[in-house]
């Protein structure tokens, strides 16, 4: 077996205290709509940790993804020069889960070399946010 295929093959080794956050986030979701609770939590280039859950609306495009409510958060808290290195996405139902397109963007806004960790389709996966996110969009 090549190192290549075995390093894809590897668990994904989440950071404990992101995934206990994510997971305690998750049970706060607002998902009467979906039913579906995701819970996401971010780790900080100072080492602080903030999680946020799903926010849904009856208007469903006003809805708020988990992944955004804890980086939304963080910026609440500490101001615009946060930087992201790891982020964590759980969800209920224990099927893959990846963020979405505008939550990379928003991820990529703040942590252009975070590491993303969740639910791929054959289970635990870790990836750059870059890999999801090839060219993301900056402005300067
Ligand atoms: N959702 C998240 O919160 N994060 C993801 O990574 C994927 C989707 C939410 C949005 C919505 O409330 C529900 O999951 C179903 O799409």
């Amino acid at each position: 077996m090549s190192s290549v295929i075995r390093k894809k093959t590897k668990p994904a080794n989440v950071p404990a205290k992101l995934l206990q956050s994510a997971k305690r986030a998750m049970k706060n979701a607002y998902a009467p709509y979906s039913k579906f609770r995701v819970g996401a939590a971010i780790l900080l280039s100072n080492g602080k940790t903030f999680s946020g859950c799903n926010v849904e609306n009856a208007s469903y495009g006003m809805t708020n993804c988990a992944e955004r409510t804890a980086i939304f958060s963080a910026v609440a808290e500490l101001g615009p020069k946060i930087e992201i290195r790891a982020v964590s996405v759980v969800n209920d139902q224990g099927v893959p889960c990846s963020p979405c397109g505008a939550c990379r963007q928003v991820i990529y806004e703040f942590g252009p070399d975070a590491m993303i960790f969740f639910q791929g389709a054959k289970g635990a996966k870790q990836a750059h946010i870059t890999e999801l996110l090839p060219e993301g969009f900056r402005l300067q």
